[in-house]
């Protein structure tokens, strides 16, 4: 018989953190195991134990917790495909700057590129259209990466446009399909 999928589920500090939870819900749900990794920003967002209570898995956070001081290397390897969502600006320009100062860019650079990396940004219609964001897209599906695009309409901060984050059953849908 052969094994479940695995995703690593990587969120990052912004209002979109609840619907990620959805998302994760399902995939559990469909015999996927999920293990995620939250942004220090994230936490302010989400509890780890909402994380933990989906997945039944550990969460990782700090790059230097003992026990799981080399994980972010073992977890590419585990790994069958990795996706943030959501994506912040900051994470976004961080990637592709090659910036490797937490645990989500740390995986990153160690990441081996044969498998699939999504990347479902969520931000401010302006973070979103801001030209250092529109050049870290660029560089990132250059390298690969398959950037989502994102929805217009209502965002938390009263503004209109294009940044929000895909809803769960369309980034649900993208995601089980990048895993045959
Ligand atoms: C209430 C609130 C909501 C936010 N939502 C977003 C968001 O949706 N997208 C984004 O790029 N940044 C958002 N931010 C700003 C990020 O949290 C901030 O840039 C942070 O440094 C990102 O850190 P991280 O990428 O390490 O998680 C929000 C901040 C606050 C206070």
């Amino acid at each position: 018989m052969s094994r479940s999928k695995h995703v690593l589920f990587q969120l990052t500090g912004s209002i979109a953190c609840y619907k990620a939870c959805a998302v994760i819900s399902r995939l559990v749900q469909s015999g996927l195991e999920v293990k995620t990794i939250c942004s220090a920003n994230a936490l302010n967002f989400i509890g780890k134990s909402t994380l933990e209570g989906l997945t039944r898995n550990p969460v990782y956070v700090d790059t230097f917790e003992e026990r799981f001081a080399l994980e972010h290397v073992e977890l590419v390897k585990w790994l069958d495909l990795a996706v943030i969502c959501p994506a912040t600006a900051n994470i976004i320009n961080k990637l592709a700057a090659g910036v490797a100062d937490d645990y989500i860019s740390t995986t990153f650079l160690a990441f081996d590129f044969s498998k699939p990396y999504l990347i479902a940004p969520a931000m401010n219609e302006r973070m979103y259209a801001h030209p250092a964001t529109a050049n870290g897209i660029r560089i990132l599906k250059g390298w690969g990466v398959k950037v989502l695009g994102v929805g217009s309409g209502y965002q938390a901060c009263g503004d209109k446009g294009a940044g929000r984050l895909l809803e769960p059953e369309e980034l649900y849908g993208i995601i089980m399909k990048e895993l045959g």
